[in-house]
């Protein structure tokens, strides 16, 4: 019998949707699908961008949706970024960032960040220097960042961008593992140039949805301009989006379950030898393993239908990054990667 391959590396959200989002798409009216929303009629953009602004407290204008964070991500980068422009990315990050600046001729410049004992950390006063020296034109923060799990608290957040106050500043809470909404209202009121950037991919499990939405600053009026759409967004997109928002209960439930399951991998996986695990805010760890085990261990994972991201970047190419699976997946990986190293 072909044994099934548990795909653990593409940061998804293996417990799956709230039974809600089901509920949504058995029970839609498939004949509104031949029509535009018509939301403008109403005087809203559409009835997602309407829930965001209420749950978020800012007005509808101040939201934007896309199809993912990434499109989002994408054109804040062409709405502002420049050939030859700079943007400021953390050193271990989403590769993403990179690309979407040298699409459009732009130069990414890296700052560092501190790897500690079981953690990696933001280091501000790095951060503060190299914006002083590169004055670059935007910054993207990733909290909690990927691959490395580590988030900016509030404090450290509000801290840095006083200090970036005169760039566009975006704020990729896409692994945010928590619906809360309530500090960035303050947060873009008191940093105009700010977009906080958030998914349905992750917390909600609906990556499949494609649905991003980001909150902006008040001086983003050419990035709202730039992606606005006239004819409304998908409607059983939006549909399920909102099923996910009146699910409260199910996710929180869903981020302690995942709470508990990360325990289990720095409890288990810390006792391996040479291997090193980083506490992570995100559905995802990274730990770090011996150089000589890179290859054969991807070898002996994927023999036994097990697929981990094995990261191959400059800083970080001894270093797995673990997406967690079902609490039986998880299991299973833990036994073999115990089974592996003996
Ligand atoms: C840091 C980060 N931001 C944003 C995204 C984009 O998510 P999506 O386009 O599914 O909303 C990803 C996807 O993995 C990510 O790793």
């Amino acid at each position: 019998m072909s044994q099934k391959t548990v795909y653990l590396d593409r940061n998804e959200n293996n417990y799956g949707p709230a039974p809600a989002c089901f509920d949504a798409l058995r029970k839609a009216d498939l004949t509104t699908l031949s029509w535009y929303d018509r939301a403008f009629v109403k005087g809203i953009k559409g009835v997602l961008s309407s829930r965001l602004a209420e749950d978020f407290q800012v007005p509808e204008d101040r939201i934007l949706l896309g199809y993912g964070a990434e499109t989002i991500l994408k054109q804040v980068v062409q709405c502002y970024l420049g050939k030859g422009q700079k943007l400021m990315v953390p050193a271990y990050s989403w590769w993403y960032y990179k690309l979407i600046a040298s699409e459009v001729g732009g130069l990414s410049v890296e700052y560092p960040m501190v790897v500690g004992e079981d953690q990696f950390h933001y280091d501000l006063d790095a951060m503060r220097k190299l914006y002083a020296s590169e004055k670059p034109d935007m910054v993207f923060i990733s909290s909690p960042n990927n691959p490395t799990g580590n988030s900016l608290s509030i404090d450290d957040l509000k801290e840095i961008l006083a200090v970036y106050r005169n760039s566009i500043v975006v704020l990729d809470e896409a692994y945010k593992y928590s619906g809360h909404t309530d500090y960035v209202k303050d947060l873009v009121y008191t940093n105009p140039n700010l977009l906080v950037v958030r998914t349905f991919s992750k917390y909600y499990a609906l990556a499949g949805m494609r649905i991003g939405f980001a909150i902006m600053g008040t001086n983003l009026t050419a990035l709202a301009k730039f992606s606005n759409r006239y004819l409304g967004f998908n409607r059983l997109a939006e549909e399920v989006a909102i099923a996910a928002l009146d699910s409260k209960e199910y996710y929180v439930g869903i981020a302690r379950k995942m709470q508990e399951d990360k325990e289990l991998f720095y409890a288990e996986l810390n006792k391996l030898p040479g291997v090193r695990v980083f506490r992570s805010d995100a559905n995802f760890i990274l730990a770090e393993i011996p150089r000589t085990h890179v290859e054969p261990l991807q070898k002996y994972l994927k023999e036994r239908g097990l697929i981990i991201k094995f990261m191959n970047e400059a800083l970080l190419n001894s270093h797995v990054r673990i997406t967690l699976g079902t609490q039986e997946e998880n299991r299973k990986l833990i036994d073999t990667m115990k089974s592996y190293f003996g």
